[in-house]
């Protein structure tokens, strides 16, 4: 065969790799409101930056008449390119072949760009749109799986991965987006669930949609599996884009340092006023954290999903940084199970890929109750303690408010390690608020006393020297517990001046195979 017609076959066989499973069904896809896997990833990448592998890749399968039913690409479109001129890896698969469902060599495919990104360290990106393990490949499917599955694991910490859920997520496919860093689902069109409606309806007689089952609200707003839930896929692959920039290659990497003129000594006057003199009124912490970061742009991490608690990533003079702060407009910013499971992977995520943790603080303590101790509070609670505790990175904590008893400890307190602790005027170091002190401290006291208004009298006195004696930063202070008292209108000049002292810090924690965060 000459050059010319080696060259034509060439170029015949890309462009039926382009066409997947045919254009009836890309049509379909594109019918259902959704993009096709090529279109995904050029919507995804640098324009005209990626380069495919394993086009010419077909399934093994020769079970139900399988050997006569084959495309290239074989259902999964793999390779690297580059966001904003960094080199990221991706697979995306494609519901138009088998409908993405998971076969041998599909697997192979994806492992091979897994394996590539821990050698060079870069992302990994897997968009998600499969009727799950191929039923026709049996339990060499099945293998697949847990073939992705193992690389996720090792790659846990080492380069970040991100998952998008564009289409179907079913059975044990949804666990390798849970073993990635971030998940992200489209509200159209998207489910995840590990048994199916018909199955929920023979198992436990339940009717349920799939959407009820495993839809975005659910995921976004129920479980916390979905750390962002965008309204479509085009929003869900800006929204990629954009966490990638807060985020280094790697672990040995520091996080990408963008351009600033958002000057550093920028003051906000009207932080000074901004705590309500009532204690127990509510505001929005979000306010505090989008005055104080560069342009006031915050990329919040789990909007919807335990809202007593914000995270997300900001900068500051261009560095990164991942924020945690209680939230007083919901549940007063109590900890409980689920915010603290948040924050703490959010904190082990920031601390495994090196960007600095800024934790504002105003929290009334631990959620009390039965619902709250017999799901294991303490456990939960004890995750995020673990986390900021083992934490390296430089750790800056401004107490706005309430910091009491045991959740004043887990805050990235001095003791667990923070490195700059400072508080505003507002703030409240106890052990516990002054009417839960005085009921006890004076409990004996109050009883005795029989006329109504003159308890209420010595409840308020007791009260109000308690306030006096502990309701305040100084203690703490006086203790070198607290680093400084701040005005807040300067926070945002405090911290900056914080993060570059601490660009050199170095901690190791002691070597050992690995921890043991209570599960
Ligand atoms: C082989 C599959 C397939 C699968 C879909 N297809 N799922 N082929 N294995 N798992 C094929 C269909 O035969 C069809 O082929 C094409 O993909 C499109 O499917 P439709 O059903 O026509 O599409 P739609 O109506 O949009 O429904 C999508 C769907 C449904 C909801 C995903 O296909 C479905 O329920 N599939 C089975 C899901 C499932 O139970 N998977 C196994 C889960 S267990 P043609 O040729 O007609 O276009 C699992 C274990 C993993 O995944 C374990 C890992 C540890």
């Amino acid at each position: 065969m000459a050059i010319e017609d080696k060259i034509k076959e060439l170029l015949n066989k890309r462009e039926e790799a382009m066409l997947g499973g045919g254009q009836k069904r890309i049509d379909s896809q594109h019918k259902k409101g959704k993009y096709t896997a090529r279109e995904r990833i050029d919507a995804l990448l640098d324009e005209g930056s990626f380069e495919e592998f394993d086009m010419f890749v077909k399934h093994r399968c020769h079970d139900f008449g399988m050997e006569k039913k084959s495309f290239l690409s074989d259902g999964v479109v793999t390779g690297y390119g580059t966001i904003d001129g960094r080199l990221v890896y991706v697979f995306s698969q494609d519901f138009t072949v088998f409908g993405g469902s998971l076969s041998e060599t599909f697997a192979n495919k994806i492992c091979k760009i897994q394996d590539m990104a821990m050698k060079n360290g870069a992302p990994v990106i897997g968009i998600n749109d499969s009727g799950g393990a191929r039923i026709q490949e049996g339990v060499r499917s099945l293998a697949g799986y847990a073939e992705i599955f193992e690389r996720n694991i090792l790659a846990s910490g080492v380069v970040p991965q991100i998952s998008a859920i564009f289409g179907p997520c079913a059975g044990g496919a949804v666990y390798s987006p849970a073993l990635t860093d971030f998940t992200i689902m489209s509200r159209e069109n998207s489910y995840m669930f590990v048994t199916g409606p018909k199955v929920v309806k023979t198992v436990t007689g339940e009717t349920v949609t799939v959407d009820e089952l495993g839809g975005p609200n659910v995921h976004g707003g129920k479980s916390g599996v979905a750390h962002f839930v965008a309204e479509n896929e085009e929003e869900g692959i800006l929204l990629i884009r954009k966490l990638l920039d807060y985020i280094p290659q790697n672990n040995l990497e520091e996080p990408p340092l963008t351009e600033c003129d958002d000057p550093i000594d920028r003051m906000e006057e009207s932080l000074n006023y901004f705590i309500p003199e009532n204690t127990n009124k509510p505001y929005e912490v979000k306010d505090i954290i989008y005055s104080t970061v560069d342009y006031g742009e915050f990329l919040e991490v789990h909007q919807n999903y335990a809202k007593n608690m914000v995270v997300g990533f900001a900068k500051y003079n261009g560095t990164s940084v991942g924020i945690v702060a209680n939230q007083p407009n919901f549940l007063a910013g109590v900890l409980d199970i689920e915010s603290s499971r948040k924050a703490a992977r959010f904190v082990r995520f920031c601390d495994a890929f090196n960007i600095p943790i800024i934790t504002f603080v105003d929290v009334p303590g631990f959620m009390p109750g039965t619902k709250q101790e017999h799901s294991g509070i303490i456990l939960n609670g004890a995750k995020l303690m673990y986390a900021f505790g083992e934490a390296t990175v430089p750790k800056i904590t401004i107490t706005l408010r309430k910091s009491y008893g045991g959740a004043h400890d887990v805050m990235s307190s001095k003791q667990l390690r923070g490195d700059l602790n400072y508080a505003w005027p507002s703030a409240e170091i106890a052990v516990m608020g002054p009417k839960g002190a005085i009921e006890i401290l004076e409990g004996r006291n109050i009883s005795k006393i029989e006329d109504e208004e003159e308890k209420a009298k010595y409840i308020e006195e007791k009260e109000s020297e308690y306030k006096e004696m502990f309701a305040n930063p100084y203690r703490a202070a006086s203790y070198g517990y607290i680093d400084d008292i701040i005005e807040p209108r300067n926070t945002r000049f405090r911290i900056i001046r914080g993060l570059q002292m601490l660009t050199t810090k170095k901690v190791v924690n002691p070597p050992k195979k690995h921890g043991n965060i209570p599960l």
